[in-house]
């Protein structure tokens, strides 16, 4: 357990949140730049200039503010950090000081990511998370972003959805590096927990007072006739072993999305129902389903790190959000401690193997000036969040 000192901001956040490949753009130096461009994978274009975040930061900025937002998610890019094992880039890390400065000036909460998916060439080249120093060199990693920001950081959240990561990566062969066995994806996850408590214990030494914590990704499952043991290894792979082993954080991220149907021949596609434009189910209610699910684990603060829905239609998207802050405040008003909640996501970003064609964003990015055109449901949610009361 940690004696530090760890302060929470005292009012609930309300923010929306993105990672620093699929807006910054130039990620050139990481396994998914590489996977991208590869012929015969699932990626069907490559992410280029992403948003230009990198260089548009303060108008990202500025568009929170106008938003009526108190915090922001977004995170810092290992292989711009450490572009070679053991050299670390004071120009990169300048530049997130900056980042992080400029969210401050703005009274903006800085919620920082590690590590979003992304791993820089060197370690994917070395074997990437199966490699036996991987958590050693995340903490190492961890300890270096400490020293240069931590002075910075609102809330620090240590590896996005590291099951996604196992999943997408190691069993359903989708994300690099393509692989599809079931004792992989387990061995991955089991690397990634290391990872996490390597980064967290390296963050904890060095200064700051700010939450740590883990963003899992959760989902509400159903289990149709004969699917009912499958549901219970993903759950148990998925979720159980991450939230035993987080208790010892200081806060838990939830990201949610929809609700997963498993028959007895593992997932169902396209299960029936309303379609968003992932094809996942239109969900909303797996908000209150997760929150209530992680908080019958842990005895921390809860905050909803990412919740949203990728729909070229906007009312749909409204709709949506309606029904995710109703959950929220129901599960408020029955007493779970739940601290923020962030929107996924600011900016029509790159979608990983999609590409551009989903909209997760509340505001448009014209793909060939990068202008920023706030949607309805920015208006919508600067009102809701504004007016919230549970
Ligand atoms: C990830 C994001 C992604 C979002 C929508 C989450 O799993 O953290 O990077 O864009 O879902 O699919």
């Amino acid at each position: 357990m940690t004696t530090r000192d760890v302060r929470f901001p005292n009012h609930f956040l309300w923010g929306t949140a993105t990672s620093a490949y699929q807006i910054e753009g130039g990620g050139t130096n990481t396994d998914w730049s590489r996977y991208e461009l590869s012929e015969g994978t699932h990626a069907v274009e490559p992410c280029g200039p992403g948003c230009d975040s990198w260089n548009r930061y303060e108008e990202d900025l500025d568009l929170i503010v106008e938003l009526g937002l108190n915090s922001f998610r977004l995170s810092v890019e290992w292989a711009r950090i450490e572009p070679k094992q053991g050299f670390y880039d004071q120009e990169a890390l300048l530049h997130y000081r900056k980042v992080l400065e400029a969210c401050h000036v703005r009274a903006i909460l800085p919620v920082v990511t590690l590590h979003h998916f992304t791993i820089p060439l060197w370690t994917a080249d070395l074997g990437g998370f199966e490699h036996p120093d991987i958590a050693t060199w995340m903490g190492e990693y961890a300890k270096v972003v400490g020293e240069a920001l931590g002075d910075l950081i609102g809330i620090a959240c240590t590896v996005n959805e590291p099951n996604i990561v196992a999943l997408m990566g190691y069993l359903t062969g989708v994300f690099p590096p393509a692989q599809s066995s079931w004792e992989r994806f387990s061995i991955v996850n089991r690397a990634l927990r290391a990872c996490h408590v390597a980064m967290r214990d390296a963050l904890r030494a060095t200064p700051g007072t700010y939450p740590i914590g883990l963003p899992l990704s959760m989902n509400e499952y159903e289990a149709l006739p004969g699917g009912e043991d499958l549901v219970a290894s993903i759950r148990h792979e998925m979720e159980d072993e991450y939230l035993r082993v987080v208790g010892d954080d200081d806060y838990l991220g939830v990201q949610c999305y929809t609700k997963i149907v498993i028959g007895p021949e593992g997932l169902v596609v396209r299960p029936e129902g309303e379609l968003t434009e992932m094809g996942y189910l239109f969900w909303p209610e797996s908000v209150e389903y997760t929150l209530r699910r992680a908080a019958s684990f842990v005895d921390i603060p809860i905050i909803m790190t990412e919740n949203g829905i990728g729909t070229d239609d906007d009312r749909q998207r409204i709709r949506y959000l309606e029904g995710a802050l109703e959950g929220l405040g129901n599960v408020l008003r029955d007493g779970l401690d739940v601290r923020g909640y962030f929107q996924w996501s600011l900016l029509d970003n790159f979608e990983w193997t999609f590409g551009y064609r989903p909209k997760f964003g509340i505001v448009a990015v014209d793909r060939a000036t990068f202008a920023r055109t706030p949607k309805p449901s920015a208006a919508w949610y600067r009102n809701a969040t504004s007016s919230f009361s549970y």
